[in-house]
């Protein structure tokens, strides 16, 4: 799960797709594309929300995404079009960017929709996200227990 900063917008797409899957079989992280954040815990309103639905953010910390991400994982989900745009700029061979996604295409995958960032926002912003990747993580969930 990739964001700008891992601070708002993907540690709670990794909270929320780690809630929906086996933990001894399914690997979830966050990174962001950025690093102005790195080592610090998700934005207080991300944890926030998250514990409203039971989801625990607080043992996450922000880290960049690395072009050794597209050994690690199978599925890299972008939150918008940016993010999505930095990492297929880090790809290696068209094997590592056929593995980033725009995780809202998961919902409707012609849409190109974007996690909207809402860092600048009040906390509606962040109720808003959590819904919007709640339904996009359940899709995914019952997508990689098919694999
Ligand atoms: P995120 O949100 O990408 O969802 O973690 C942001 C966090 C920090 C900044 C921008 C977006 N920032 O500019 O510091």
């Amino acid at each position: 799960m990739v964001c700008l900063g891992n601070i708002c917008r993907s540690p709670l797409a990794e909270g929320i797709l780690q809630s929906k899957v086996h933990r001894d079989k399914v690997q979830v992280d966050s990174a962001g594309t950025a690093a102005y954040h790195v080592g610090e815990f998700p934005d207080i309103r991300s944890i926030e929300v998250a514990k409203k639905y039971g989801i625990d953010l607080t043992k996450q910390q922000a880290r960049k995404f690395t072009v050794r991400d597209f050994d690690a994982f199978d599925l890299i989900y972008a939150m918008d079009t940016s993010n999505y745009q930095n990492m297929l700029a880090l790809a290696r061979n068209t094997a590592d960017g056929q593995k980033v996604r725009l995780i809202l295409n998961e919902i409707d995958s012609e849409a190109n929709t974007e996690v909207p960032d809402p860092y600048y926002g009040g906390t509606d912003g962040f109720d808003n996200v959590y819904k919007m990747l709640d339904e996009a993580c359940e899709i995914i969930a019952t997508k990689i227990e098919k694999l």
